[in-house]
Order: C-alpha cells, then structure tokens, then sequence
C-alpha cells in the first residue's frame, strides 16, 4: 500500500528584513505567492495533509493558503519559540499517524517536488530522518551539517558553532523528512537548551543518532534551497525560477534568441514552436499556441494566443485577448478584451478595445474602438473581411457589416451595413492658387 504523508509548511516567521507590509511568504516569484510555490512542491509529492503553521494574525495567509489545495490547514504557533516549536504546533496532524513527515520552510519557493520525492523514497528505504543539505561558498547564517565517519551526525547553528564547523560549507537547507512512527516523540524531546533558548528542529539528528535511528544526510542544490528574507533574495529566487522556467520552454521546443530577458509568469503556456524574441514579458494567464511569433518588446496577459499568430513587435495584449490563428497585432498595437478571429489583421497604431473582428479583417493604421463613454464600456463588431481605413475612430456600441469598407479618417458613429462603404468625414476641397496667394500676401506684409 503506498505510504500516506504529511508536509508541515513553517511560515510563522515574521520577516522583518523584507521591509513590507505583505507577509513574506505571500511576496511573489513569477507572480504567485511563495507559500503557493511551496503548496504546489507538497501536492507534487503526493502529500496526503498539508499542515501550514502560521503566527498569529496571518489571515491573508491562511486564505491564500487553502486556496491552493483542499489538503491544507492552518495550525497557529502563538510564540515563535523556534523551528521544533513550531512543528509541534501541528500536533494535532502528526497524531494522526502518517508514514513520512516532511518539514518545509515557507520562505523557500525553489524546492521541486522531485527532491521531496526522493527524499519520501529515503524514508521508505529505511531512514527514520533525512535532511537535505546543500554546499555553498557562503554558509554564513546556515546551520552546518557536521559529519563523522561519513555519518551525520548533528547540525549545528551557525551561531552555535565554532571554527571549525563554521569551515564546514555542507549547510542544512531546512528541509527534513521524518518517519512518521517516530517523527512526534523525537520533536518532543528537543529541548531549547542554547544560545538563543529556541526550539531547534535541527536537534532531531542527534536525538536519533544517540538513539540509533539511521539519519540520512541527502544534497540539493543551493540554488534549489535559497530561503528568502529580503529582497534582494526574493530578486535571486525570480532570477533563478525565471531561468529554469526559460530553459524548461526551450526543451519543450520553444525558441528564444535572448532568453535571459523574456519573463514569464508562474501560468504561462507556451506550445512547441512558438518563437520569442527579446524583451517579451508575460502577465498572467497566458496562453500561446505552435507556431506563434512573439515579437520584442511586446507586453501579453490574459490572453489566448493562436497559431501562426504574429504578436508585436511593441505589442500590448491586455486581458480578455482572444487571437485566433493566424491573426496579427502589430507595432504599437494594444488589444483588450477582444476577440480577433481568423486571419484578421490590426498591423500599426491602433487601440482595440471590447471588440469582435470578424475573419479577414483588416484593421487599417492608427484605428481607435472609442469604447469608453466615461462611464461604461461598449462593444464594436468589425465583419468578416471587413477593411477599416487608416486614422478611423470608431464609436462603439457601433458595427461595421460583413465585407463592409469604412473611409480613412472617418469618425464612425453609425453601423455600417454589410458590403456598403461608411464615409464620415467632411469632403476634400481644392481652391486652385489659395496657396499661392496667401504666400504673396505674408511677404508683402513682411517687407512693410
Ligand atoms: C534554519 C535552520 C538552519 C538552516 C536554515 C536554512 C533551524 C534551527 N535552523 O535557520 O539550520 O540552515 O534554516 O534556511 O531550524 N519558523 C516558524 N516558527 C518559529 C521559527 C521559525 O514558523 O518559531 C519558520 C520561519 O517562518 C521559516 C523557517 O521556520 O520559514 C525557518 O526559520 P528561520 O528563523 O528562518 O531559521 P534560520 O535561522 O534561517
Ligand atoms: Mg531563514
């Protein structure tokens, strides 16, 4: 039978150093809330419970939280009293009697469930404790995990420990997996007999060595490992999701000529053979399919890109986009909130907003949907193959018929029927010599 598990998410931290009146955990990476990150790593290591351990007053928390799965619940640690302190705060979930215990931090949004996996496996395997550890040329700060006779044997805080261990660039990255059998007595013996009088989880390893448990010390990268407590982190946390995601795209047949300055969101959706040219960013919610051209600096959320769809360069595709195939949003073309069907084109200049463009479409340069009357929105309907000529406003609630032509420069207030030509502009005149005449008349006047 497969083993059951809990996951414990310590989050009670308060987070001074980020300096900002969002709790630290619900500070974004790739635009969903860290604790969220940490959530989804849990549910991909088939975790049966989630246990999240906040401090008080942590609603926004909590809520983002059960949001994101319906195996998680809060447990409150009233006191920071430490890390073991506050995985006691879940006593409740761990009475319950799982096989494997996971300990996670909340401020570490990097970790891949297939690390926690194999740590699962390492319990399954035998191991009563596994810590994952990480080696670093700056493990300042860190706990260090001390080894003897190729056995670890304890973990040291860094405050605690002397020159030597202070040498020892193993550090413990703070995530534990303990075999539920034992995992609630052993967090019971810690005690907070130290420098700081804190409950230290990282006392479990020399609490079960001396009692002759086999305790696993596994390695991750540190860069999976990066705990966040101030914004500089959190910048190094975007910067390396940002690059796992970029490189995850490419090997899924993605091109991007300069990845390193295409962002992507935590939700986007990118289909083999979409290509992506520098400086694109995407919002949330956002979807592109094969053969798609991204073009640079070109700004996307809430939007279904089609295929063969041409977006940018200098594009805005604001929530509410649907570009269907073959379609096109050109240079310095913003789009909301409307749907482009097949093979409509708006090429140069022009805000399209609340709209339908009907298949074929042709959207001429520098057209405005005047959706907005200062106090609703209104809708503008373009028919099938209709041609809307340059520098056109268009007054919506207004349509234009199926095959219809609106004239240049036309402030269209009225629908326009299908096949006919809307011309709402005045009529050109030429008064021969005019021009002529007045040039005389200035450099008469000029020369008095
Ligand atoms: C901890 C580890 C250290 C490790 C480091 C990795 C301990 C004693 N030390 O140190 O070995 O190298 O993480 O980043 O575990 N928390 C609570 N309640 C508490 C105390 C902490 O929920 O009473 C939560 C915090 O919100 C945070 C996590 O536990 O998510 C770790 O706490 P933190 O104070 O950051 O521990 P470190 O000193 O970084
Ligand atoms: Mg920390």
């Amino acid at each position: 039978m497969a083993r059951t598990c809990l996951t414990l998410i310590l989050a009670a931290g308060e987070g001074t150093r980020m300096r900002s009146d969002l709790p630290k955990v619900l500070h974004p990476v790739a635009g969903l809330p860290m604790i969220s990150h940490v959530i989804r790593a849990s549910v991909g290591a088939a975790s049966d419970a989630i246990g999240v351990v906040v401090g008080n007053s942590s609603d926004d928390v909590a809520e983002i939280a059960t949001g994101e799965s319906n195996s998680v619940e809060i447990h409150i640690q009233d006191k920071r009293l430490g890390t073991a302190h506050a995985v006691m705060s879940a006593k409740g979930a761990l009475d319950r009697g799982y096989d494997d215990v996971l300990v996670l931090f909340g401020d570490a949004p990097l970790l891949r469930h297939e690390t926690l996996t194999r740590m699962r496996d390492t319990l399954a395997a035998g191991a009563n404790v596994a810590v994952l550890g990480f080696r670093t040329d700056r493990p300042d700060g860190y706990g260090r995990m001390v080894e003897e006779g190729g056995k670890l044997v304890r973990i040291r805080e860094h405050f605690e420990a002397s020159e030597e261990e202070r040498r020892i660039n193993l550090c413990n990255g703070g995530i534990m997996a303990i075999d539920g059998a034992n995992a609630l007595e052993l967090v019971n013996s810690i005690t907070n007999d130290n420098a700081k009088g804190e409950y230290y989880l990282t006392d479990i390893v020399e609490i079960a060595g001396n009692r002759g448990l086999e305790v696993i010390a596994m390695e991750a990268s540190a860069s999976e490992l990066l705990g966040v407590n101030n914004q500089v982190e959190l910048s190094e946390a975007e910067h390396i999701w940002q690059q796992r995601a970029r490189e995850q795209a490419m090997l899924e047949g993605v091109s991007m000529s300069a990845p390193h300055t295409v962002f992507l969101h935590h939700d986007t959706e990118l289909a083999q053979g979409v290509s992506i040219e520098p400086n694109a960013v995407f919002g949330a919610g956002v979807r592109v399919s094969a053969g798609a051209q991204i073009r640079a600096f070109s700004y996307l959320e809430g939007a279904e890109i089609g295929e063969n769809t041409v977006v940018g360069p200098y594009a805005r595709i604001r929530p509410g986009t649907v570009m269907e195939k073959g379609s096109k949003a050109g240079n310095f073309v913003e789009v909301k909130n409307a749907h482009v069907r097949e093979g409509a084109k708006i090429n140069h200049l022009s805000y399209v907003g609340d709209g339908d463009i009907g298949r074929n479409a042709n959207i001429g340069a520098g057209t405005i949907f005047c959706n907005y009357d200062g106090t609703n929105k209104h809708k503008t309907v373009i028919g099938e193959g209709a041609f809307v000529g340059s520098n056109s406003s268009l007054i919506a609630p207004v349509t234009i018929g199926d095959g219809a032509y609106v004239a240049s420069g036309s402030t269209v207030t009225d629908d326009v029927p299908d096949d006919a030509m809307g011309v709402a502009r005045g009529r050109q005149v030429n008064k021969e010599g005019y021009a002529k005449a007045i040039r005389k008349r200035s450099q008469a006047e000029k020369g008095k």
